[in-house]
């Protein structure tokens, strides 16, 4: 460790949820203090590692030995294999068979360390064994710091589609190292920052700015930086979740460049990151409210040149008939309307219900326009 690494301040993050309250700490280095955070939040004699074949060989030594210095009976570690493809009900089954297997009780804690899919695989098997025992989310990845650690969602994907099984469950605390951040591959960083311009978009006009003067991901990492963005981040989900717990009304703002998003992941054959389809969604949306007066251009011209500014797609090739129909089969439909999340403004956006006829409309439209 560096002087320079020494001296990045840490921030902690309160989540306060109807069915829980929790700390996010957020820093560098932190994930050296697991152990004394899970003892301070959940307490409990035996706790046992979650983790995935990529990220385990990394971190999870260092995790390990955090909890047995704060003193609990480390019950040895769960190793799943890495990868979307993975999040299934069959690895649920077996993390929950290992779980029985180290003679978890219900006052034990597991620890899931990993990207997103970990934290959706760890929260979803402690929510379900024993009828839920507490769980300490240690992301690993900029999506799971800025993104799935709040909320507290949790979900395993079926043939039939993504994330179709899970519950709420909130940790008892998460700890956000961005140093972690070092070994993540650069594509897949700089993906995850789709989603934190999306939430620059909703609520920060300042975050937003500063992304587009100064890239997130850059050669080298700024930690403290990093640690501002990510606590930053948390705050911003937190107060929309907060608001509004459960699936509804604000909460929906979330989704923004998310409609169409989805539908270019689907349509690309899930070859274009998550991220990068949500920055490519937020675009078309932002320039079709430009063009119907939703919102100003000078807006939408903020907004793209935020996600320009990161590397990421601005637009897509992507035929609008091709991407209606993946949009038709949106889990969010209702009847024949989908809900659409658009800006207002930087700072604030709106849920307006439109007709699949008119979604095309706005795809055609966001197609031309600033940055287009
Ligand atoms: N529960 C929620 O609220 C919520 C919200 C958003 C996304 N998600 C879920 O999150 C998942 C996507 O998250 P993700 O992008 O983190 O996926 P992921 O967990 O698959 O991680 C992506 C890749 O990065 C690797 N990785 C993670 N951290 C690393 C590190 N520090 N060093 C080296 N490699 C590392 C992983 O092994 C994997 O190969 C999806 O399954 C999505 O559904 C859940
Ligand atoms: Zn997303």
């Amino acid at each position: 460790m560096t002087e320079k690494d020494r001296e990045v301040a840490k921030r902690v993050v309160r989540v306060s949820a109807a069915s829980g309250s929790y700390d996010v700490h957020v820093g560098a280095g932190v994930i050296g203090e697991v152990g004394a955070i899970a003892r301070a939040a959940a307490g409990g004699g035996r706790c046992c590692v979650v983790t995935e074949t990529n990220v385990g060989p990394l971190y999870a030594d260092a995790v390990e030995a955090s909890l047995a210095a704060a003193g609990y009976d480390v019950a040895g570690r769960l190793v799943f294999a890495a990868g979307e493809e993975h999040k299934t009900l069959a690895t649920l089954g077996a993390l929950l068979e290992g779980l029985a297997e180290r003679e978890l009780t219900r006052d034990d804690v597991v620890v899931a360390l990993g990207g997103g899919v970990t934290g959706d695989m760890g929260g979803l098997a402690a929510a379900l064994y024993l009828r839920g025992v507490r769980v300490v989310q240690v992301p690993t990845s900029l999506l799971a710091m800025v993104d799935s650690s709040v909320g507290g969602k949790t979900a395993v994907d079926l043939a039939a589609g993504k994330n179709l099984v899970g519950a709420f469950w909130q940790p008892a605390a998460v700890v956000a190292d961005v140093r972690c951040l070092r070994t993540v591959p650069r594509d897949l960083l700089v993906d995850s920052v789709g989603e934190v311009v999306k939430h620059a978009v909703l609520a920060d006009p300042a975050l937003l700015d500063d992304l587009t003067r100064d890239p997130l991901v850059s050669d080298g990492l700024d930690e403290g930086r990093l640690v501002d963005v990510v606590a930053r981040n948390v705050e911003i989900k937190r107060d929309v979740v907060d608001a509004d717990e459960r699936e509804a009304g604000l909460r929906q703002t979330l989704n923004l460049g998310h409609t169409v998003g989805h539908a270019i992941e689907a349509a690309s054959g899930f070859a274009l990151g998550h991220g990068s389809c949500v920055a490519a969604g937020l675009c078309i949306v932002a320039r079709a409210s430009a063009a119907e007066g939703w919102c100003s251009d000078e807006t939408a011209a903020r907004i793209v040149a935020a996600v320009s500014a990161q590397g990421l797609p601005t637009g897509t090739d992507l035929a609008t008939d091709v991407l209606l129909g993946y949009m038709a089969h949106d889990k969010k439909r209702h009847a024949d309307a989908v809900n659409v999340v658009v800006p207002e403004r930087v700072g604030s956006a709106r849920v307006r219900r439109v007709s699949l006829a008119e979604l095309a409309e706005l795809v055609d439209l966001g197609r031309e326009g600033v940055g287009a």
